[in-house]
């Protein structure tokens, strides 16, 4: 493997700066995922993206901005947008807005939207200020598995394709960043659940944003693109379950392996038992999925099992992922 970790010095931010400028990759921490970055302007640059990744074409990438400057350079953003920028900007919600003609079209595949976020981790702030460009930036994972919410994660999925990992701790919600389609204010779509909801953007808005439905996306797969493919997911198979109880752990053979959501009463004595959050809490288990699912995909199991979240905040992004990562089988 030949990528290198590096720590958040000013030297090595000042460094990683060159290499993005120059229209290298850089995998970047933010507080969702990890994210795999290149100057978004740089048409050659964003498609070293997808050959690393090995991503289809079809797939757009979010570009990260600092700062609102950088935001009306790539995009037009309306009332209701910068509506949502004052509540959730820096943080984890990502915009789908007109484009400028700035943004070249292999970073939005080519539709006339492009969609934009402001993310909060300090330390890819700090490297978007001292480089002055927006970055282009999918997960930095190859493209279908699990997204990384470490920096030894993305070593260990793209250390053969990249150069430069920017060290920045593990993720603090790792979940990928809410998506919402905002061109249209009175009738704003939910893309993406993440860890702010739909109901919180309805409040600021003041109008219903909608949960995108599956018969939109398959009537225009444009909308939403790269949402219908099985995505997240580990290699071996994962079946979903509203409730893991011991006697459905005490028939399942030794293969068997179980993520429940929160500490079961019976889990002691089971070595194949998991469980999110001890108590029960979202934001921990929000924050452990992912890790928790790799972690399992590599270990000597053949089935993998999970309970369901319940369905209230970033609940629903966990079952979210949940279904995709089981291939919407279960
Ligand atoms: O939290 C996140 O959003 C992370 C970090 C790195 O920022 N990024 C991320 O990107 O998860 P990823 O790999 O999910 O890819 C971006 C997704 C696309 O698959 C697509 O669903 C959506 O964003 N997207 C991008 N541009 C779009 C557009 N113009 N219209 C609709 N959806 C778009
Ligand atoms: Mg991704």
């Amino acid at each position: 493997m030949s990528a290198t970790i590096h720590c958040g010095t000013q030297k090595n931010l000042a460094r990683l700066a060159r290499v993005l400028k120059r229209g290298g990759l850089v995998a970047v921490p933010t507080e969702t995922v990890y994210g795999l970055a290149a100057n978004a302007l740089d048409a050659e640059a964003c498609r070293r993206i997808f050959r690393a990744k090995r991503r289809p074409a079809n797939d757009p990438l979010i570009v990260h901005v600092a700062d609102l400057d950088t935001l009306s350079h790539i995009a037009v953003p309306n009332e209701a947008a910068a509506k949502l920028a004052r509540a959730f900007w820096p943080g984890p919600l990502t915009m789908v807005m007109t484009r400028t003609a700035a943004v070249p079209d292999v970073v939005t595949s080519g539709l006339p939207s492009v969609a934009v976020r402001m993310p909060a981790h300090p330390l890819l702030r700090r490297l978007l200020k001292i480089c002055r460009l927006p970055l282009a930036a999918p997960s930095a994972n190859p493209f279908g598995y699990v997204s990384p919410t470490s920096a030894a994660h993305v070593l260990e999925g793209l250390g053969d394709a990249i150069d430069h990992i920017l060290d920045g701790g593990p993720c603090r919600h790792g979940i990928e960043s809410t998506i919402v389609d905002i061109r249209a204010p009175k009738r704003p779509i939910l893309l993406r659940p993440g860890v702010i909801s739909a109901a919180q953007l309805s409040k600021v808005l003041g109008v219903h944003v909608a949960n995108l439905s599956r018969r939109q996306v398959s009537r225009k797969p444009a909308l939403a693109p790269g949402m219908l493919a099985r995505h997240y997911s580990p290699r071996r198979p994962l079946a979903l379950h509203r409730r893991i109880t011991a006697a459905m752990v005490a028939r399942a053979g030794a293969g068997d392996v179980w993520i429940c959501f929160r500490k079961p009463s019976w889990a002691a004595a089971a070595p194949n038992v998991f469980w999110l959050s001890e108590r029960g809490d979202l934001a921990e288990a929000g924050r452990r999925l992912f890790a928790l699912l790799r972690s399992l995909d590599r270990g000597r199991w053949i089935r993998l099992h999970a309970e369901t979240a319940p369905s209230r905040g970033p609940g629903l992004a966990i079952n979210d992922r949940l279904r995709r990562a089981a291939g919407f089988r279960s």
